[in-house]
């Protein structure tokens, strides 16, 4: 099969991290007889320096004519870089989301999961963390407060800032459609999160995903305040599967689902549209403090190479492979440095990818 990938490898640590990933990649087109053709484009901080903008047409048309996307991480440190005196709209993250926007990637899909090896690093009491938890978090990403209406002014002296919190039903429908079947190959449950106590687009929502269920009688829906949602999450995160919520209540619960399970640097995503069409990236952001000390952790980033080969290419027994790569290098005790525990061997972010390109024949 032939595989036209287009790269962003973006700021920070993303070149060094989406450098091991396209390692992996390589490895499995080797062994299991693909073609991969990368494309590179320039998004976010990296885009700011040559174009002046975070996102330029080009970069969108480059991306579109790909398959798939794979991302390392935009954005540089707020109070340092250059790139935060620009105006909000040219700053690297209005890349991020004007491509998300330009290429419909309404679903975000992103699996916090507590691997054995690393229950150590869970910072939650022991009594809790054994139950072990493998949830997905389903997050919308192209609606709500993201892309309200929003403004400044000042009016006799006042300053007022005004952020506008729109769905519509087809919004919802979209997202709430993507979380049932992705909670039909998965334990059959979605935990709708929203503020329907407060919010009227919250009280829309839970009524479209009502609406939805019908068509899933297999799987069991309960709602959730996002409130309750977010001390749920340390207090018995078993009880989830999919955990279907917009895009603010998505951004917020979705950190604090990973930095549970105590290994951020371990957590793929992956944004999906209505076809098989799909950016992935890791879960983490651009570390601008550990940048070209090669010390990152790039599992996170090939792990949403594996999720690409899943849903934008069906390979499954690929993705798996590289899933049961990564495993079998935890297992061997081969660990970076944010993963390191005692008695275990510490290694860099070239060597990792070394190791796990290796395991996989
Ligand atoms: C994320 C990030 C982005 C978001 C930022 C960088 C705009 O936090 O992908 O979760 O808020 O969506
Ligand atoms: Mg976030």
């Amino acid at each position: 099969m032939k595989l036209n990938i287009a790269c962003i490898e973006g700021d920070g640590i993303g070149p060094e991290i989406v450098t091991e990933a396209k390692k992996i990649l390589d490895k499995v087109a080797l062994v299991y007889g693909h073609e991969i053709v990368y494309t590179n484009v320039l998004l976010g901080g990296a885009s700011i320096d040559v174009h002046g903008v975070p996102l330029t047409d080009e970069a969108v048309e480059a991306a579109k004519a790909a398959d798939a996307v794979l991302m390392g991480s935009i954005g540089g440190d707020t109070t340092t870089s250059p790139w935060y005196k620009l105006p909000p709209n040219l700053r690297p993250e209005a890349g991020l989301l004007g491509i998300r926007k330009a290429l419909n990637l309404f679903a975000n899909l992103r699996p916090a999961v507590l691997y054995e090896e690393l229950s150590d690093a869970c910072p939650l009491k022991k009594e809790i963390s054994s139950a072990g938890f493998d949830m997905m978090i389903m997050r919308e990403l192209t609606g709500g407060l993201y892309f309200g209406e929003r403004h400044t002014t000042e009016e006799n002296g006042i300053r007022k800032a005004v952020d506008t919190l729109t769905y519509d039903e087809n919004e919802i429908r979209r997202i709430a459609v993507k979380g049932f079947d992705i909670a039909m190959k998965r334990k059959k449950k979605v935990t709708s999160v929203d503020k329907a106590n407060v919010l009227d687009s919250s009280r829309l929502w839970r009524k479209v995903v009502d609406e939805v269920a019908v068509d899933y009688p297999e799987v069991t829906l309960e709602h959730m305040l996002v409130d309750n949602c977010a001390m749920q999450l340390v207090k018995d995160p078993a009880q989830f599967d999919v955990i279907l919520t917009e895009n603010m209540f998505g951004d917020i619960l979705s950190d604090e689902a990973s930095m549970v399970t105590g290994s951020i640097g371990m957590l793929a995503s992956a944004s999906l549209n209505d076809s098989k069409f799909g950016l992935y990236e890791p879960s983490h952001g651009s570390a601008p403090d550990i940048a070209g000390k090669g010390i990152a952790n790039p599992i996170a980033t090939i792990l949403s190479a594996a999720m690409m080969l899943r849903y934008s290419f069906d390979l499954d027994k690929e993705a798996d492979a590289v899933e049961n790569a990564v495993k079998s290098i935890l297992k061997k005790g081969y660990r970076t440095i944010d993963i390191m525990s005692e008695g275990c061997t510490q290694v860099g972010c070239k060597e990792m990818g070394d190791l796990l390109a290796d395991e996989i024949n």
